[in-house]
């Protein structure tokens, strides 16, 4: 693999077993940054009307974004298909699909759509516990493997499984935006990450579920959990999902 890509592809990989032996500038006392840059004195500033909920339309947008939160705390309870179904496709829904490229309710840099989407599944009506691979193309999902125990995959999101019905675990399949955009595709491939994790926020938020981004994981444990083999795919982000 060209070493551009190999940089590429490890800056989108976690590193929370390397800040084992950093000391971060917040674990020195170093002050916190401002949350804000200082206006320089000459511009001129305005301020804006705070947002309403009568300036959304509806207003469902409105309050989906202002109730939306990291939720780390879900109930036993397990979810239906029709909300499993209806979160995925929030995710990485396909609206219209071209013979070699689609359009999803996601953005994603040209088009590429270069992340894979994997469920762990515990509590859905009617589907058996394991981990599943979503396929955009038909709207379904291919099972992995059964499992009912999530020690191993509590253990690969360094203990933020919390007792969650499902895990939300985005892939990264470089090569797909690498093909068009070779060495600027890493950005990119991240930046498709983030509106994808929150349209489930806000799917969630829509159906009275909780969920929370994680970015803490261990990548090894979580790419062999996978069956993923670390380079061509990996595991970029996650999300347990549960009522709240
Ligand atoms: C990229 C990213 C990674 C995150 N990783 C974690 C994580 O590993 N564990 C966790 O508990 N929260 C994680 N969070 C959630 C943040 O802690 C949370 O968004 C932040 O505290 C603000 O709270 P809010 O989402 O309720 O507004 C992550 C959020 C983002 C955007």
């Amino acid at each position: 693999m060209n070493d551009e890509f190999r940089d590429g592809r490890n800056f989108l990989k976690a590193g929370w077993e390397r800040l084992d032996s950093i000391e971060t500038d917040q674990a020195r006392g170093i002050p916190v940054p401002a949350q804000e840059d200082p206006v320089a004195n000459e511009l001129r500033t305005y301020r804006l009307p705070p947002p309403d909920s009568r300036d959304s339309g509806q207003g469902a947008l409105f309050s989906l974004l202002s109730g939306r939160k990291s939720r780390r705390k879900y109930s036993p309870d397990g979810i239906s298909q029709k909300e499993l179904s209806f979160l995925i496709w929030a995710v990485q829904g396909v609206k219209e699909a071209k013979p070699k490229y689609s359009f999803r309710t996601v953005p994603s840099a040209g088009a590429r759509h270069p992340l894979d989407l994997y469920l762990y599944i515990a509590r859905v009506k009617d589907l058996a516990a394991g981990l599943y691979r979503y396929l955009p193309l038909e709207h379904g999902l291919a099972l992995v493997r059964e499992e009912s125990d999530p020690t191993a995959l509590d253990a690969a999101l360094n203990r933020q499984y919390w007792n969650a019905a499902l895990v939300f675990i985005w892939v990264a399949v470089p090569y797909r935006t690498e093909w068009r955009y070779s060495v600027a595709s890493h950005k990119l491939i991240a930046l498709d990450a983030g509106h994808s994790c929150q349209n489930l926020y806000l799917a969630c938020e829509s159906l009275g579920l909780g969920t929370c981004a994680v970015g803490a994981y261990n990548q090894d444990k979580l790419d062999r959990y996978l069956g993923l083999d670390g380079e061509e795919r990996f595991a970029l982000y996650a999300a347990p999902v549960g009522k709240i």
